[in-house]
């Protein structure tokens, strides 16, 4: 996974050669969007997507607006705001390849989609769950909670960059011992490796294993297929690729599970024909709504709106073509320091994480140090992570390389 080789810069020269051959730059209208949209990159060198994104200004521009109507006609406005709600779903279902809006339910966080599913599904002593040794927290303490109270049994593989998919497909392939359930990150969120989820979702599908992913560092900066990858489950917050505030994401459940999970949340806002306070014989939504017991966060809704639009008047390829020269153009800097790259070099296991560090140097100081100079940052996986989004500008980078050279 780290080497400075010459072959591996060879391999990185022609990667980005493929790259530019299949280039086609944006065009000059939607650069000028971009770059009114983005001020932070006037602000700071904010390198850090991959934790909590700075907002477009459409977004901090619906806020704003939303905050004025509030404060002069409280919800007299009650209903557009609903109106707002659903498109807000519709978008997100667009977002993450998904035919069906019913599909998705707005929940506060990827830690709460998982729940839901944890919770939702029936365990027998001994069921098998499989997650990756190195999953952010939210997708292993779920799981581990489970097996306290049930007594299923929570297995790790090991993701490597040379066949991230490898120990997983064993596993779901194993005659015995065959999970019920994967839960994985599309993205691994400290060595940012990216996982073939339609390899993956093929074999799941294939023998009967249930496929959740953790989708929060992949959804918005890459197309996204539930329906296409047979995923059942997946989630995410809206802070990062999405360029939404916290506490606002998705959770994407596919049709034929929805009625049949379990509920532990309830309230008036999860029941078919919610609104009417008067019906007495309620009945969970027939939708993914069910999962949404009360008041949305209408805020963050707007926010989230915004944000996604924006994305989708992009278009989420275009996304990942600007986000991947980013990367590429990073990353031959940071070989040129020498840095011993953390990261996948093959430019199809990685999305927008680059993770590095320099031998005889603490990560640990050194992410101080970058952050006491507005290199906006994250010291993950024993290393420093980088996450340029598609809107990362060169001189933003170069700035942020400048500061590195003077810090190693
Ligand atoms: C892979 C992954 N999952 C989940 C989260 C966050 O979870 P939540 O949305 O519940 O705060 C993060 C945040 O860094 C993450 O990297």
């Amino acid at each position: 996974m780290k080497t400075t080789s010459i072959f591996v810069t060879a391999l990185i020269i022609n990667e980005s050669l493929k790259m530019s051959s299949k280039y086609m730059p944006l065009p000059p209208e939607t650069l000028k969007t971009i770059a009114d949209q983005f001020p932070v990159n006037d602000q700071c060198m904010y390198l850090n997507h991959a934790a909590v994104a700075p907002w477009p200004k459409c977004t901090s521009e619906a806020v704003q607006q939303f905050a004025i109507e509030n404060c002069q006609t409280g919800a007299q406005g009650y209903l557009t705001w609903l109106k707002k709600e659903q498109k807000l779903r519709t978008k997100l279902a667009l977002l993450v390849g998904s035919k069906n809006e019913d599909c998705i339910a707005l929940v506060k966080n990827t830690s709460e989609a998982l729940s839901i599913v944890a919770y939702g599904l029936d365990w027998q002593t001994g069921d098998i769950i499989l997650i990756s040794d190195d999953e952010f927290p939210s997708n292993r303490i779920v799981w581990e909670s489970l097996a306290q109270k049930f007594g299923v049994i929570v297995k790790q593989v090991h993701i490597s960059a040379e066949d991230p998919e490898a120990e997983i497909l064993e596993a779901i392939n194993s005659a015995v011992n065959k999970p019920k359930l994967i839960s994985i990150s599309a993205v691994q969120y400290a060595s940012g490796i990216k996982l073939d989820l339609a390899k993956l979702g093929e074999a799941c599908h294939s023998n009967n294993v249930l496929f959740c992913v953790d989708a929060i560092q992949a959804v918005g900066a890459m197309e996204f297929k539930c329906d296409e990858w047979h995923i059942d489950f997946a989630m995410a917050d809206g802070h990062k690729w999405m360029l939404g505030p916290e506490g606002l994401g998705f959770f994407f459940v596919k049709t034929n599970h929805i009625k049949n999970m379990n509920l532990y949340q309830y309230g008036w806002h999860m029941i078919e024909g919610a609104g009417d306070f008067s019906i007495k014989d309620w009945q969970p939504a027939n939708n993914a709504r069910r999962f949404e017991c009360g008041s949305p966060n209408m805020l963050a809704g707007y926010a989230l709106e915004a944000s996604t639009d924006l994305l989708l008047e992009i278009g989420l390829d275009k996304v990942a073509v600007e986000i991947e020269n980013n990367h590429a153009y990073l990353l031959r800097q940071l070989q040129h320091l020498g840095a011993d790259i953390l990261s996948p070099l093959d430019s199809n296991m990685r999305a927008g994480i680059l993770t590095f560090k320099f031998s005889g140097i603490d990560s640990a100081e050194l992410y101080q140090k970058l952050m006491g100079n507005d290199v906006v940052c994250a010291n993950r996986g024993g290393g420093v992570r980088f996450s340029p989004h598609f809107h990362t500008t060169k001189k933003c980078m170069d700035n942020a390389i400048n500061v590195l050279k003077t810090l190693i």
